[in-house]
């Protein structure tokens, strides 16, 4: 009866919610209930005036919940059959497994390596334009780096090797085994470095399902379950285990131990370089170390069971940087501190927390610690148009800038430049060999000093027009790729939808013209050239470079709103985060562990007590390291009002 009426009462509002919303979101709107069309209005009426970002913190918090939650009811597709079957029960499990099986009772392969990327949005097949405009085009005119341009003090090396260890992680695509191979046509051509290259197709497996016929699927565990170090099933994990007292393998250097090939032990070692490597090594060492002051606490604990609560420490720890220390420094604004603070420590904050455990849901005690985990009706798995944003290529610089450690360090304890390495040559087994030579210190300390290249047109490093790929195992490829061109192919290939047509369905306002995508009158004219007049042609990567960004995001809005719907279901569909985030699972003493690392800073003083002291002026680890500190804001923090 009730929805009988609700659904009358909506239809009568029907005309008057056409004059006033978008006509793009008609449709999507006859789908939802009225709460959420309700919903949509508050938001859709904050974006046509373009202002969320200048709310006051309260109530920017107030519209991302609500653009939350209508993303998680309308942007989840599931991938592929659900199986059916007898649940398990989590207390036979009660610790994360090689190839991330048993985390959801519900379903036992949810989040497993080799399952399904799931999607945000319907499928776009892209079949009879997979060329046009023709990637190594696209890639020449609008990313090609021209001139390095960065970004100032906010996000530093660290912090772009942070990223990439995350990716190492979460996602990687399975490829078939026959190649194809792109061209680049004459227009093109002489500023091509590659005339011509061949690479891997992605592999397509059918899902058995009527509306999304084909996938792709991920060969790393999509869970935050520390991946990139131990593996993504156990003859990697078996490669990095010690089997002594829990621990993993490392070198009396501090650096990965390596094998007979020169690939680097570590649990993801893919298309790397050394500054993914050196945060592989400081995470062994925090594992290690976990392993070590749990065999202190609890002497009976034999090694498996070490491995596995240091395991579960380590996984949260790494975690808790990303969402409480990286991304308030990618995302350098009061909302979204006090919104990642939320996410973990939820709004009544963490002195509560500490005090009391988690009291109330989500949004009052946090994602983290949640009775239940919630994957709102849809297996976890990451997603296809996650990916996408995650294409961050343009975060690399041409060169690291070696920094002299052995001297005194100056004015806000910068450091002067020994030497400027060029990427390449710090990449793959190269790269592997160069790092004993430069070593863990020089090498952390020097990426925290450099600033990483901004998301921006006209910034995708070179140097990554013309390099060696790699095979899963870490071994190089013959062929050479042009990386750009590549990933513009990828995204039509996997079927993403393009720029325009992304915004839409995640329920941002389309462009309907160049303007109003970028000021640069330059982009404009180059945009106008490659795509004509036909903004639905652009392609998402470009798109996201090109975007106007908010004061204070180094990512665009749109890439920003898939993290906001991603960055909670990593944490909120985990029962390790939530309904086993608790000191039975983790032991007392891993608990506390994890409760009381607030920052890679941190981390990094636990392991070189000296090292952030003497070098590091910042309050991140993840910005510049000779910026000044944040100066005190005597404002609370949810009733501040951006500038
Ligand atoms: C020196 C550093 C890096 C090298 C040599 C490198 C190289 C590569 C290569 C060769 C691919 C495979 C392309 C393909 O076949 O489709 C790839 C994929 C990718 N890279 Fe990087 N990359 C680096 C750093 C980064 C960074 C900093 C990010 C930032 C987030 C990143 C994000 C990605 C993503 C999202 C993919 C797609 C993965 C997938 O297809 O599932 N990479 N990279």
């Amino acid at each position: 009866m009730f929805s009988l009426v609700m659904k009358s009462l909506k239809s009568l509002l029907t005309p008057l919610l056409h004059r006033y919303i978008h006509e793009d979101f008609h449709a999507v709107v006859a789908k939802m209930t009225i709460i959420d069309t309700f919903l949509f209005l508050i938001v859709h009426s904050i974006d046509k005036l373009g202002i969320w970002p200048k709310l006051p913190v309260f109530l920017g918090l107030f519209y991302l919940g609500i653009r939350r939650h209508l993303h998680q009811e309308y942007n989840l597709l599931n991938v592929g059959k659900t199986p059916t079957g007898v649940r398990f029960n989590p207390v036979d499990y009660p610790y994360r497994t090689a190839d991330g099986t048993f985390n959801d009772p519900f379903n036992e392969g949810a989040g497993s390596q080799g399952t399904f990327f799931g999607r945000n949005m319907l499928p776009v097949i892209q079949t009879d334009k997979l060329k046009k405009p023709d990637p190594m085009v696209v890639a020449t005119k609008l990313l090609a780096r021209r001139k390095f341009k960065d970004t100032g003090k906010q996000f530093n090396m660290i912090a772009a090797s942070w990223i990439q260890f995350m990716i190492h992680d979460w996602i990687d695509h399975l490829e078939e085994t026959n190649q194809i191979e792109l061209a680049a046509p004459r227009e093109v051509a002489s500023e091509c470095p590659l005339k011509s290259f061949k690479f891997y197709k992605t592999k397509q497996v059918p899902t058995g399902f009527y509306d999304i016929k084909t996938g792709t699927l991920n060969t790393r565990t999509p869970w935050w379950d520390g991946s990139a170090i131990y593996g993504s099933n156990e003859e990697r994990l078996h490669k990095v285990r010690t089997y002594k007292d829990g621990k993993l393998k490392i070198s009396e250097d501090d650096l990965l131990l390596h094998d007979q090939d020169g690939i680097a032990l570590s649990g993801d070692v893919r298309n790397s370089w050394i500054g993914v490597s050196t945060l592989q090594a400081l995470f062994v060492k925090e594992h290690n170390a976990v392993c070590d002051a749990l065999k202190k606490e609890y002497p009976d604990l034999k090694d498996e069971e070490l491995y596995r609560h240091a395991r579960l420490v380590t996984a949260a720890v790494i975690a808790k940087i990303h969402t409480i220390d990286w991304t308030v420094e990618l995302l350098k604004t009061d909302t979204l501190l006090a919104g990642m603070r939320a996410n973990w420590y939820g709004l009544l904050g963490k002195k509560f927390k500490d005090t009391f455990g988690h009291v109330g849901g989500a949004i009052l005690g946090g994602l983290v610690g949640l009775k239940k985990p919630d994957n709102h009706g849809v297996p976890y798995s990451l997603t296809e148009e996650f990916v996408s944003v995650y294409r961050m290529h343009s975060l690399l610089p041409d060169h690291l800038a070696l920094r002299d450690i052995s001297s005194e360090p100056g004015p806000n304890k910068s450091l002067p430049l020994k030497e400027e390495i060029p990427m390449q040559n710090l990449i793959g087994l190269k790269g592997e060999e160069a790092l004993p030579k430069i070593g863990f210190t020089s090498q952390m300390v020097s990426m925290g000093h450099q600033a990483s290249g901004a998301l921006e047109l006209w910034n995708y490093p070179l140097w990554l027009r013309d390099v060696i790929a790699q095979d899963i195992t870490g071994h190089d490829r013959l062929d050479h790729v042009d990386l750009p061109a590549l990933e513009v192919y990828r995204d039509r290939e996997r079927n993403v939808a393009r720029y325009n047509e992304f915004r839409r369905s995640i329920l941002l306002i389309p462009i309907s013209k160049w303007e109003d995508l970028t000021d640069d009158k330059e982009a404009i004219e180059v945009l106008n050239e490659v795509y004509g007049e036909d903004v639905e042609e652009l392609d998402l990567l470009v798109g996201l470079m090109a975007e106007k960004k908010i004061k204070g995001f180094a990512i665009s809005e749109t890439a920003f709103i898939i993290f906001l719907l991603l960055a909670t279901r990593r944490l909120e569909a985990d029962r390790f985060f939530t309904s086993n985030f608790n000191e039975e699972t983790y032991t007392k003493k891993g608990f506390e562990w994890v409760n009381t690392t607030e920052s890679l800073k941190d981390v990094l003083d636990r392991h070189y007590p000296e090292m952030t002291n003497k070098w590091m002026n910042s309050a991140s680890a993840f910005s510049v390291w000779d910026s000044p500190p944040v100066a005190d804001n005597p404002i609370p923090l949810y009733l501040r009002i951006p500038q």
